[in-house]
């Protein structure tokens, strides 16, 4: 069943009803200042941190769901209703949410008026902004009372959610122009440099700061005693719960519309100049915001500029082919998403709190993969951010925070995976950009700045860590985790409370994983390239032979028969083998040796992936591992924690299904990895959105897997590393068009559903328009360069400005 539609003109996803099966949300802002907006409205926006500055007050896991959000109560006669539904539920003629790139429009109609809410972040602003246009569709004049809410947060997220003794005293505000700005200022007076303001360009009838005012204690969401009064109280917040409504008498005859424009603001002030008068905050900041979003022109022309800046960030990688769901992936939606968990990472969505994570090392380096194309320049930043938090030994704090960008002590390090990213993420740089001077750039070992050494030397001790911490087998020692956060081999935990993760560590050197292997040897040849470019023959040389032998000893320690071991524990038992009771295979040794191209020649790539298919695979994708563990087993951690079929214990993780799809196209079977593909990919899905309930524009982290009592229903969408690992698979694998260090790759692998498609990629500078005739029977490509025939599959980069066209039979 849908609940709306794609509009691929507009780029938009049209939501038609309100009882969505969760909150379909969206994101504005993508800078410096964000926003989450439900389809109902709901959601909060924050300056940067989103727990340090969080402007809007928002209740997760509440009942019922998805309350806090900028709401707008329309007062017809008596009659109150709002144009998102939400929060009074009246019932609507016409519903309609578009979800844009960087903006959400909501439109509601009752009883012969129409009212329509435009929400955006303007690019190089702090501020959301509302643009609320109010249709009279009726015959008759209209008199209507209109009064916008949103609640404060009192800045630290997770205090204002904990710390009432406190936070019911500290609230405070001021009114401007009668009303019409409303200013939170709670500790300004103190240590904060920075405060909030609601404006709306036009007098009003009324105002008011006071939460409990504006409701009544006793009534919900949904009768505020305000709205249902039809007048404003002039409410003025002393403590408690400061919030800002304007009341607005808006007159309508017949066919008339008006608009409205709400910024909802954030500013700092330079601490000298933070007064205007004793306990009067200096508003010049805020005015000069709000001048410049004070009409429905203004609004116009920032649209426009978002509307721009999206089209020019989307048109690095475009394909055009029959299929319209394959389109809308690759060319709007999954990119979009990389934006947003790059932009992110795993703080703020309607899974995660923005009060938990900081910024994952792993993580970060993953959404590099499919943001590199967007904007390089942010990608190289990151790359520097990142590398600064590594130990001078190479292992990495696994976490740091965005504000600070310092390590995480909390979590500490001990991931052994970790490291090996770094070269993943500026490899995936270099390939894009041929920035190959990144390398020489100086960065710091956990930021202390008198331990500079340069980019490489960082990649240099991550290769090096792998191999001077090599176990029994001579496979890597796992420490606290690989990327399976939940395979847990050293950590042993006994007692609730503790994390899974941090606690315990055994420091055995017995607990190897294969995976990490898999990692070494894929990551290998990139590394060692890099070290010839610089003039390192030995290094490269070194790595070489280092990854043939790490081939070797996984083929002889970690081959199960028929496929990849997943690791052997701390007593040195073998984990995801036939030998199991349960968890016989797992899926991140498969997709991971086979894209490193172990095994490919001797055949155990092909049974690998044989047993997968026959194991693994679901009508909604494949499971991670099976059986799944029935009970809980210290030695293995929190995978066996969960219940059967959920999370990391069996569960469709969408982030290693694409491990798989490009090892199938390692071994050239285009037409699988097509049909894997398909089942996790949110557009294909959207005519089960009752199963699989979120968001059909974007990836989930999970949906449920054959085990479990609700296979097929997905949880954690959009902050996940899946966005990026599918945009490689299907832009660069599938589709096949990779950049690679000295030109571009065009080998697509797909089978034989998506015949002739062509793809425009611009890459350092120049545009490739690439012409496919796809038979769908594989192997090597025949290619043209502007009409001349090359051999391979390499098309050389061509000079900055140039226009390329390549044609390619497969
Ligand atoms: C969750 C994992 C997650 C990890 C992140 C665990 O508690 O179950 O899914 O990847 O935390 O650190
Ligand atoms: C989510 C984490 O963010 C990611 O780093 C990890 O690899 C997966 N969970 C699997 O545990």
């Amino acid at each position: 069943m849908r609940f709306g539609y794609f509009d691929d003109k507009n780029r938009e996803y049209v939501i038609t009803t309100p009882k969505t099966p969760y909150p379909w949300i969206n994101y504005l802002g993508s800078e410096n200042f964000f926003a989450l907006v439900s389809h109902r409205a709901g959601g909060y926006c924050f300056y940067r941190d989103a727990r340090l500055r969080r402007l809007m007050r928002y209740r997760y896991n509440n009942v019922p769901t998805d309350v806090g959000g900028r709401y707008f109560y329309i007062n017809d006669g008596g009659d109150v209703w709002n144009p998102s539904y939400a929060p009074t539920k009246a019932a609507l003629d016409a519903f309609e949410c578009r979800h844009g790139l960087g903006y959400t429009r909501i439109t509601g109609e009752r009883k012969g008026v129409r009212a329509s809410l435009l929400m955006f972040v303007p690019m190089g602003h702090t501020a959301e902004v509302h643009e609320l246009k109010i249709k009279n569709t009726s015959s008759a004049p209209k008199s209507l009372k209109v009064f916008s809410f949103i609640e404060w947060c009192l800045w630290n997220a997770y205090d204002d959610m904990t710390n009432y003794q406190r936070n019911f005293s500290t609230g405070e505000v001021e009114i401007e122009r009668g009303g019409s700005t409303i200013y939170h200022k709670t500790e300004y007076r103190e240590r904060r440099d920075h405060y909030a303001f609601y404006n709306v360009n036009a007098p009003v009838a009324g105002f008011d700061t006071d939460r409990e005012t504006f409701f009544g204690l006793y009534n919900d969401w949904s009768a505020p005693d305000v709205a249902l009064k039809g007048a404003s109280a002039k409410s003025v917040a002393s403590g408690w719960a400061p919030i800002a409504s304007h009341g607005l008498d808006v007159e309508l005859a017949p066919g008339e519309e008006k608009t409205f424009v709400f910024t909802l603001g954030y500013v700092e002030v330079a601490r000298e100049e933070k007064w205007e008068k004793p306990g009067v905050i200096n508003k010049k900041p805020a005015h000069a915001l709000i001048e410049k979003f004070s009409s429905p022109e203004q609004v116009d022309a920032a649209m426009k500029q978002l509307g721009g800046h999206w089209s020019k960030l989307l048109s690095n990688y475009a394909v055009e082919s029959t299929d319209e769901k394959l389109n809308r992936t690759v060319n709007i939606w999954n990119p979009y998403q990389c934006m947003v968990t790059f932009n992110m990472s795993r703080s703020a969505s309607y899974f995660e709190t923005g009060i938990g994570r900081g910024m994952g090392f792993r993580d970060s380096n993953q959404d590099l993969l499919g943001f590199v194309h967007l904007v390089p320049e942010r990608a190289r930043e990151r790359i520097i951010d990142i590398a600064s938090t590594q130990f001078p030994d190479g292992s990495a704090y696994h976490q740091y925070q965005p504000l600070t960008k310092r390590g995480n002590n909390d979590v500490g390090s001990g991931f052994n995976d970790d490291p090996l990213w770094l070269i993943f993420g500026v490899a995936a740089y270099i390939r894009e950009t041929g920035d190959y001077k990144i390398l020489d750039e100086q960065v710091s070992f956990d930021n202390d700045p008198k331990t500079k050494a340069s980019l490489f030397e960082h990649l240099k001790r991550s290769f090096n860590y792998t191999l001077n911490n090599l176990g029994p087998h001579g496979l890597p020692l796992i420490g606290r985790a690989d990327w399976n956060d939940c395979l847990n081999l050293n950590c042993f935990s006994e007692t609730p409370d503790e994390s899974f993760q941090t606690t315990g560590n055994r420091t055995g050197r017995t607990a190897e994983s294969v995976f990490i292997a898999g990692m070494f040897v894929g990551v290998a040849p990139d590394y060692a390239y890099l070290a010839e470019k610089l003039g390192f023959a030995d290094e490269a040389k070194k790595a070489r032979a280092e990854s043939a032998k790490m081939s070797g000893t996984i083929l002889q320690h970690g081959w199960d028969g028929e496929w990849f071991l997943r690791a052997y524990d701390f007593f040195g038992n073998k984990v995801g083998s036939k030998e199991n009771k349960e968890s016989q295979i797992f899926i991140e040794p498969q997709g991971f040796c086979i894209m490193a191209g172990v095994g490919v020649e001797g055949g155990q790539a092909k049974k690998a992936l044989d047993s997968v298919k026959e194991r693994l695979d679901t009508k909604y994708g494949i499971v991670l591992n099976n059986p799944p563990y029935s009970e809980y087993h210290v030695e293995l951690g929190e995978i066996s924690s969960y219940p059967q079929g959920y999370k990391e214990n069996a569960g469709i993780f969408c982030h290693n299904n694409p491990w798989v799809i490009i090892a199938e196209t390692v071994i050239g079977r285009g037409d699988r990895a097509f049909e894997y593909w398909k089942k996790i990919a949110p557009a294909y899905l959207e005519e089960q959105s009752e199963v699989h309930r979120l968001e059909p524009y974007v990836y989930a982290q999970m949906i449920a897997g054959k085990d479990a009592v609700r296979h097929g229903e997905a949880k954690n969408s959009w902050l996940t590393g899946t966005a990026a690992w599918n945009f490689v698979a299907i832009s660069q694998y599938l589709l096949g068009v990779r950049p690679d260090f000295d030109g571009l790759r065009v080998h697509p692998c797909l089978g034989g559903e998506v015949g002739k498609f062509t793809v425009t990629r611009k890459c350092r500078g120049a545009e490739y328009r690439i012409h496919v005739t796809n038979s769908g029977k594989g192997g090597s490509p025949k290619l043209t360069v502007d009409g001349k025939p090359v051999a391979g599959d390499l098309v050389p980069y061509a000079r900055p400005g140039a226009t390329v066209i390549v044609d390619c039979e497969v």
